[in-house]
């Protein structure tokens, strides 16, 4: 079962342009230890990693790349951290659509080799995604290249990309079937701040439509060190900023503004606001996450944790509320983190059979 569930909720797109890989309806898991060893009872966990690629982008990609081809069009040009070049390969893939991808500088091995194995071409540049003016400067071409009439350009933000946002908002339709209860805060981590706003945007079509009564508190969660958002939502400024991103946090790296005015203006009005964590508290997360839950994600993924659990001990929750964090890429997307959480364990020795057996006399 696929987005295309939602086809009233979502931009238009004619059926026989859909190009679906079983994308959405993702799992919903209530926390078993995390929650309540951080005195919040009612901890849940939206996994939007059990997807065809691995990460929630495949709600987008298939919304973009079936606009696509209801367009004609024939080359995708895109921007990636990694995940939206990964959801954008696969699904262009399936279409038999070229596909050109403008890589941030430090993007992770698995998300890299995931994008070629489509058939994507790359290129990774330098300063893309640690510095604002590389980083424009690039958007600029891409949109120059795409501009060719048998061309579009592709970036998982409203900004760049709008159509193939509401996938993403499918995300909250999702939601909406598989509570029993009302939701008090959804966390997402933010890049771009796109995933934030399809969440703020998503919540609020299902109020206009009497589904829900309210939307939840829109939490946005970043890195310290790619604070765009979060701060300038939390102090009550009307916009988000530029900054010089030193986040070592795969996914995250976007030092331009893309969304986040939206993010700030419409994640304020469902009454959430900015969490700021450090990259040592986000890594602490993803073990936690794969040692207590079982749950193996990517640090982006648990970055929205690793927000609703700094938001516990500075007693911005109630014990109570219903919490829902977004668990948005899966470990297998970026090794080098695994190798470091990984580095403190006993490994995993070659041992002959006859040292085995002795194991068990010891
Ligand atoms: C795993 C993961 N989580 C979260 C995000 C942040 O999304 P956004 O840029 O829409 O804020 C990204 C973006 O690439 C991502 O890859």
């Amino acid at each position: 079962m696929s987005i295309w569930r939602w086809t009233d909720l979502i931009d238009f797109v004619p059926e026989q342009a859909r190009i679906t890989l079983g994308e959405g309806q993702t799992p919903l898991v209530r926390s078993r230890r995390i929650g309540p060893s951080a005195g919040l009872n009612n901890l849940w966990f939206k996994l939007d990693f059990v997807s065809p690629t691995a990460s929630y982008k495949d709600r987008f990609a298939a919304a973009t790349v079936s606009h696509m081809v209801a367009a004609g069009k024939t080359r995708c040009i895109a921007t990636s951290s990694g995940n939206t070049g990964a959801s954008l390969a696969a699904y262009c893939a399936a279409a038999g659509i070229q596909c050109l991808i403008a890589i941030v500088e430090g993007a992770p091995l698995g998300k890299l080799q995931q994008m070629l194995c489509y058939g994507a071409t790359l290129y990774r540049i330098s300063g893309f995604g640690a510095d604002a003016s590389t980083t424009s400067a690039v958007f600029d071409l891409i949109l120059k290249w795409g501009s060719e009439p048998d061309a579009a350009v592709q970036v998982s933000s409203y900004k760049y990309s709008a159509p193939g946002m509401t996938g993403v908002e499918t995300v909250c339709f999702d939601l909406a079937e598989q509570v029993s209860f009302s939701i008090d805060h959804l966390f997402c981590p933010a890049g771009g701040g796109g995933l934030a706003v399809a969440a703020a945007r998503g919540f609020r079509k299902l109020v206009e439509r009497g589904v829900i009564e309210k939307s939840p508190a829109i939490e946005v969660v970043q890195p310290e060190g790619n604070d765009t958002m979060a701060t300038p939502l939390r102090d009550g400024h009307a916009q988000a900023r530029e900054v010089t991103s030193t986040t070592r946090i795969s996914g995250l790296q976007v030092p331009t503004v893309n969304d986040g005015h939206w993010a700030v203006t419409e994640c304020r009005a469902t009454g959430g606001s900015g969490h700021v964590v450090t990259d040592a508290e986000v890594w602490e997360t993803q073990r936690r996450l794969a040692r207590d839950e079982g749950i193996f994600t990517e640090p982006a993924g648990a970055v929205a944790l690793a927000g609703a659990l700094r938001a516990a001990r500075e007693r911005r929750l109630a014990p109570d509320a219903h919490i829902i964090c977004m668990i948005t890429g899966s470990g297998f997307k970026d090794p080098h983190s695994v190798e470091e959480a990984v580095a403190a364990t006993a490994g995993a020795p070659l041992v002959s059979l006859e040292e085995f057996a002795r194991l068990s006399d010891s």
